[in-house]
């Protein structure tokens, strides 16, 4: 990071509010029970419209894809059909499977040599995991650099059906999780009592951190995907956050809170509800407000400052910001990021 430019910093007309590309990573689609099998929808994420549709029968597998047909551009997603697992072209019947392989030119006595060496329809790596459809984005169409971790609480019947929450917000992706690593507005702007004490690690495409001693612990995992997990006394409530761009500039942001099936009655289960309530803001007498109630007044009116002015108990901004370059590619020396 280059030493403070005092004129950059007084000239706020200059400072734009989102000049980040959207990043690579893995990112919520939608949940995997609002995608019928042979349905075709056109979805807009990610700062452009793709198609997103799903094989025939039960085990329908989801493909999201660029709207345009490779053959002479017919949009797949206004009038396209599923037949099987692949997407078929209203205009000349095309079909192309969820990996965007050309399965199948009705007319052709020969197949475009070409469709039996690649993919010619762009089409995103999708998984299903926790009930949810997930794509992986890279800008220059790379594969997949990591997998999704294993969450254990959205993968075992031991815990509650997760309560999910879902807020827009005008700003980048970027700029809403550098939250997780800005330990002193937990104070002023959430009432807090104290900054509290926490350390960060960060690890190739995640971070680790750690807040009041183990009180809350956080895994950012990607820039789609974080976890954090609070521990009353050895009660623990877990929050999954699962942002996706929606332009550069909008984020549409996914939460699914859960903890331990505890008997129902019992302290523990109480606990955890409130924790819960806790971390959406709705608790009541709380001593701090959940990020419902005081985050967005910041994020939907801030500017990005690429070099801010810190002071010595800030939490790592400056580390998290270099940590995030990497979902740039191409953009690692772009001094505006
Ligand atoms: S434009 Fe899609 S099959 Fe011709
Ligand atoms: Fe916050």
């Amino acid at each position: 990071m280059s030493v403070i430019d005092l004129k950059l910093l007084q000239e706020t007309k200059t400072l734009e509010r989102c000049p980040f590309p959207i990043p690579a990573g893995w990112f919520f689609v939608d949940y995997s029970k609002n995608l019928a099998p042979g349905e075709v929808r056109n979805v807009f994420l990610l700062d452009q419209e793709w198609v997103l549709f799903r094989g025939e029968g039960e085990e329908g597998k989801a493909g999201l894809s660029d709207p345009f047909c490779p053959h002479l551009g017919a949009h797949l997603g206004h009038g396209g059909k599923v037949v099987g697992d692949n997407i078929r072209c209203t205009f000349h019947h095309w079909q192309f499977n969820p990996e965007g392989w050309c399965k199948d030119v009705p007319y052709a006595k020969i197949m475009p040599p070409v469709c039996k060496k690649q993919p010619i329809l762009r089409t995103l790596p999708v998984i299903e995991k926790w009930g949810m459809i997930w794509c992986w984005y890279h800008p220059q169409a790379e594969a997949p650099q990591w997998e999704l971790p294993s969450i254990p609480e959205l993968e075992s019947d031991d815990y509650i059906e997760p309560r999910t929450g879902h807020w827009e917000v005008n700003t980048a992706v970027q700029e809403v999780a550098e939250n997780g690593v800005d330990f002193a507005h937990l104070k002023f702007l959430h009432g807090e009592p104290e900054i509290p004490p926490a350390t960060t690690e960060f690890k190739g495409h995640e971070i680790f951190t750690d807040m009041k001693n183990g009180y809350i612990k956080g895994h950012q995992c990607g820039p789609g995907l974080a976890i954090f997990r609070f521990d009353h006394e050895g009660v623990v409530a877990t929050m999954v956050s699962y942002s996706v761009p929606y332009t550069r500039e909008q984020t549409k942001m996914n939460m699914s809170f859960t903890h331990f099936k505890y008997p129902e009655g019992t302290k523990e289960a109480m606990v955890a509800q409130h924790l819960v309530n806790h971390m959406v803001g709705e608790a009541d007498g709380e001593e701090s407000a959940g990020f419902e109630s005081v985050d967005f007044i910041v994020w939907n009116n801030k500017k990005y400052r690429p070099n801010p002015l810190l002071c010595d108990g800030d939490g790592p901004i400056l580390q998290y910001r270099k940590w995030f370059k990497q979902f740039y590619p191409g953009n690692e020396e772009n001094p505006n990021l």
